[in-house]
């Protein structure tokens, strides 16, 4: 694998790479990608998860905010952030002003990766490494190319990396708006769009210090609506 901090994680993959690209539609929106993601073989990650957990939210949303994998509930429910670290990220969008039913919610990576627990019933998260990230990349451009969104939000290290290249740090790289780069010679638009990285709401729920790191969130999270409502 070539190795160089700054290369951004889409690029080049080698001829034993995994990639989604094979699995997208030639055309048609948010509808059909998400049929179609529903087949992605593109990476392991598909072989024991139960489904594909494709983004959630319309085409005309102004946010869009990325998450780093599936958990369990969102394997087993089938849509993104709707187990505990999905009700902190609603609970921490409406305190920032942000309704979460105008945004488009999805994930770095669209299937769920974990280990067994001994005794092999509970399934524990494991983060997806570079090449599952690299896999399922496509996915998350074509998203970012149908939605008309002015602010991407990154939830957690794993997104920022997939939004903004691998020498992302969210610790110095959180709370301010940084220009997305460009997704898409063809996307031949005026409007610069922006990311706006913060913690992972799971790492609030870890935090030792769970109150500090919510308000860093909440923050973060208005730091977003405060451009939104500056760009319209
Ligand atoms: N964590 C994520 O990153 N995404 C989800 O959808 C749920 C938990
Ligand atoms: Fe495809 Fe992404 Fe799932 Fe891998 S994780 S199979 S690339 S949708």
């Amino acid at each position: 694998m070539s190795r160089s901090d700054d290369a951004h994680i889409d690029q080049e993959p080698g001829p034993d790479a995994y990639d989604a690209t094979p699995y997208l539609p030639r055309r048609g929106g948010l509808p059909a990608h998400r049929r179609a993601a529903a087949e992605c073989r593109g990476c392991p990650l598909h072989e024991n998860a139960t489904q594909t957990v494709f983004g959630q939210g319309a085409a005309t949303a102004r946010i869009i905010l990325v998450g780093e994998q599936p958990g369990d509930q969102e394997d087993k429910q089938g849509e993104p952030f709707v187990g505990p670290a999905g009700r902190l990220l609603d609970k921490a969008l409406t305190e920032a002003g942000i309704d979460r039913d105008t945004t488009y919610v999805t994930n770095a990576v669209k299937h769920f990766k974990f280990t067994l627990a001994e005794g092999g019933k509970r399934r524990i998260h494991k983060a997806p490494d570079l090449r599952e990230l690299t896999a399922c990349r496509p996915w998350l451009r074509a998203e970012l190319l149908l939605v008309h969104s002015d602010v991407v939000v990154a939830l957690g290290a794993t997104a920022g990396k997939a939004l903004l290249g691998r020498s992302f740090r969210v610790t110095k790289d959180r709370g301010t708006l940084i220009p997305l780069p460009d997704e898409d010679e063809r996307r031949n638009e005026d409007v610069e769009r922006y990311v706006v990285a913060t913690l992972h709401p799971s790492a609030v729920l870890r935090s030792n210090d769970r109150e500090a790191a919510y308000a860093g969130l909440v923050s973060d999270l208005e730091v977003a609506a405060r451009a939104l409502r500056k760009l319209h």
